[in-house]
């Protein structure tokens, strides 16, 4: 059975959305960049392996992502998953995995990567939002698209608002793009995702609705 590592930095909702898809992979290890990452705890209670690998011990990032990569090859993992993991990695550690290293960000990319998507967009006045399943590449936020969720944006939101419900969209298309990976179904041409079995529509999604 293939193997995934998680990568948290905090709450960890994504990584219990992933843990709940009942995927067809062995969960190797949880891996936190921080000690009190409640995510740490909810994996315990799954009886996962949880590691700690705390920027503060390191001296500088390259230090910090050769410690990263070794608790990884220790598990040997097929795809390791950034769920909510909040530190940059250096340009050697994404290449080393290149094509295996996969995150979810919470806006529609390339629209605002980086944090404080939601009070962002809000600003901007966007009426359509969502969050983005993507492969990594060593520029942050950004990298082959494999799956996006879109939601609408209405005039009464604030952040928090707008941010449960991009959240619930991360929660339905993270499993689903790393089922997908599982399942061999994606591949990587001229820079963009293929899924292979993927059936296209022509529908359309408007916010707001036309008016009449
Ligand atoms: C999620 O919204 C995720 O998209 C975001 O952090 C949150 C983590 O929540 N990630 C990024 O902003 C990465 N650039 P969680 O710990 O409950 O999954």
């Amino acid at each position: 059975m293939p193997s995934l590592v998680i990568l948290i930095s905090g709450r960890g909702s994504n990584m219990q959305a992933l843990l709940e898809a009942r995927l067809p992979a062995r969960i190797a290890a949880v891996i936190g960049s921080r000690p009190d990452a409640a995510g740490l705890e909810i994996a315990r209670r799954h009886e996962l392996e949880t590691k700690v690998v705390d920027p503060r011990s390191y001296l500088d990032r390259a230090a910090y992502d050769a410690a990263l990569a070794e608790a990884i090859d220790a598990c040997v993992p097929d795809l390791i998953v950034l769920a909510g993991f909040m530190r940059i990695l250096g340009t050697a550690f994404v290449e080393r995995y290149q094509g295996k290293l996969m995150n979810v960000h919470p806006s529609l990319l390339p629209a605002f990567p980086g944090l404080d998507t939601h009070a962002r967009a809000l600003r901007e006045g966007v009426r359509i939002h969502g969050c983005t399943v993507h492969f990594v590449t060593p520029e942050v936020d950004h990298g082959p698209i494999i799956a996006q969720a879109a939601v609408p944006v209405w005039p009464e939101d604030t952040p928090d608002t707008l941010a449960a419900r991009v959240l619930r969209q991360e929660h339905r298309i993270y499993p689903e793009a790393v089922r997908w990976f599982l399942q061999g179904r994606l591949s990587i041409v001229d820079g963009r995702v293929r899924l292979a079995g993927a059936m296209a529509t022509d529908d359309t999604l408007n916010s707001p609705e036309s008016a009449t």
